[in-house]
């Protein structure tokens, strides 16, 4: 994530968590006034309908479900879904469309997202609908400056991730598909910051920037079975622009990146502190993408006052294995760690990369790391073999 995110984005959603229903007590977003045409303002039904489900008095074993029927489109504002809820369980079955005014429609409305979660404990949102966000009325450029203390920020609205999953625990994502396009600016599709215990599996996502972004205070994050592409990979960072930036316990496996601009990568900014450790990633497959693997501490996308710092975050225990697959590039691994903290206990194993041109060599580069490559072409030299 290159950027503060302030805006939520939803696509196409078909699940998010492994949910069986049992026991059910539906609110209709029909019911409660919703027209369902694509013209009219469903904003209050669906704020009704969840108020009744959240606020209703619980039954033990029964879950409340909110409920958005098929073949209809509902037209929803900018949104908050509030808890705490009555219930220890609640659903959102979205088998509906639901989409968003388009930019020049949202002006004076809640600004952080379109539609937002916030305080509710046991969410499972579930179904086969697409949340459509209009997020091509957005894409139109906004100027973005590099921040030495905060690194880029942009001016103007910013849309910019599709999920944001943030200071959240124990979060379940499961066949979710997420499309922007290519160039579609600053389009992260799912950022995880602040959060604890949260999988991602099995989902499809092509879009502008990374599919997948991991930083500062996220722990124990899995992910697996992602198929990412176009974008710009799976990333942890950028870490040190916020003071005492931590990851740790993140294992990526079974992920297939294809055309993607970075592949699996580790990158901070000079300066700030904290640390990244315990990163493994496994089992990846690359088609055709440009820097594969990437440890990068000297990241300053705007090229613009980069300079290198007195401190920096320290990154150790990293795994790359079992990995294989084609690159544009020619530098196809880069390890580019902190002069201030070297990073420590870098394994590499069974990494193939080649490139996409048949018989053209390719290399690896590195610069203050330490560790093992067992079982890697290029060869890696400042690794132990
Ligand atoms: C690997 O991911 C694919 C989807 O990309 C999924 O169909 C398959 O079940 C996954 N396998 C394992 C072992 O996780
Ligand atoms: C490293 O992370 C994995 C999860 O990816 C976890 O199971 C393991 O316990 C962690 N190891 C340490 C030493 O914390
Ligand atoms: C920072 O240090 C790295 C490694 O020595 C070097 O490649 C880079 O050019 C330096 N950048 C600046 C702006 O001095």
């Amino acid at each position: 994530m290159d950027y503060h995110h302030v805006s939520i984005l939803f696509m196409l959603l078909s699940c998010i968590a492994s949910c069986a229903f049992g026991a059910t007590n539906i609110f209709n977003v029909l019911s409660y006034g919703a027209v369902g045409n694509g013209r009219a303002d469903d904003s209050q039904a669906f704020l009704k309908a969840w108020n009744a489900a959240c606020q209703g008095q619980a039954k033990s074993g029964v879950i409340p479900v909110v409920y958005a029927p098929a073949k209809k489109t509902f037209l929803l504002d900018p949104l908050t879904f509030k808890g705490p809820c009555k219930s220890p369980r609640i659903y959102m079955l979205v088998s509906g469309n639901m989409v968003a005014p388009v930019k020049s429609a949202w002006s004076g409305k809640q600004v952080e997202g379109w539609i937002i979660f916030t305080s509710v404990n046991g969410l499972v949102i579930k179904g086969k609908g697409v949340f459509d966000g209009k997020g091509d009325s957005w894409w139109p450029s906004r100027p973005c400056y590099n921040d030495p203390a905060r690194g880029v920020l942009c001016k103007g609205p910013a849309v910019s991730s599709h999920m944001v999953i943030m200071s959240t625990n124990d979060v379940v994502v499961t066949n979710l598909v997420i499309i922007a396009p290519g160039d579609s600016p600053n389009t992260d599709a799912i950022d995880i910051s602040g959060s604890t215990k949260v999988q991602i599996r099995n989902s499809f996502i092509a879009t502008g920037d990374d599919c997948i972004a991991i930083t500062a205070g996220s722990s124990n994050i899995d992910i697996s079975g992602i198929t990412c592409g176009p974008g710009h990979g799976i990333s942890i960072g950028s870490l040190g622009g916020g003071g005492f930036d931590v990851v740790e316990n993140v294992r990526v496996r079974n992920c297939t990146l294809k055309n993607t601009i970075t592949g699996v990568r580790i990158k901070s900014v000079q300066g700030g502190t904290g640390y990244a450790r315990n990163i493994s990633f496994q089992g990846i497959k690359f088609e055709a993408v440009d820097n594969p693997i990437e440890i990068e501490q000297f990241y300053c996308p705007l090229k613009q006052n980069c300079k290198n710092d007195t401190s920096g975050v320290a990154i150790s225990d990293v795994t790359f294995s079992a990995i294989s697959g084609t690159s544009i590039a020619e530098n196809v691994i880069s390890l580019k760690c902190s002069q201030i903290n070297a990073c420590k206990n870098i394994r590499l194993d069974r990494v193939y990369i080649k490139s996409t041109t048949p018989n053209k060599k390719v290399s690896a580069a590195c610069f203050n790391a330490h560790g093992i490559a067992t079982h890697t072409k290029p060869a890696v030299k400042c690794l132990l073999p």
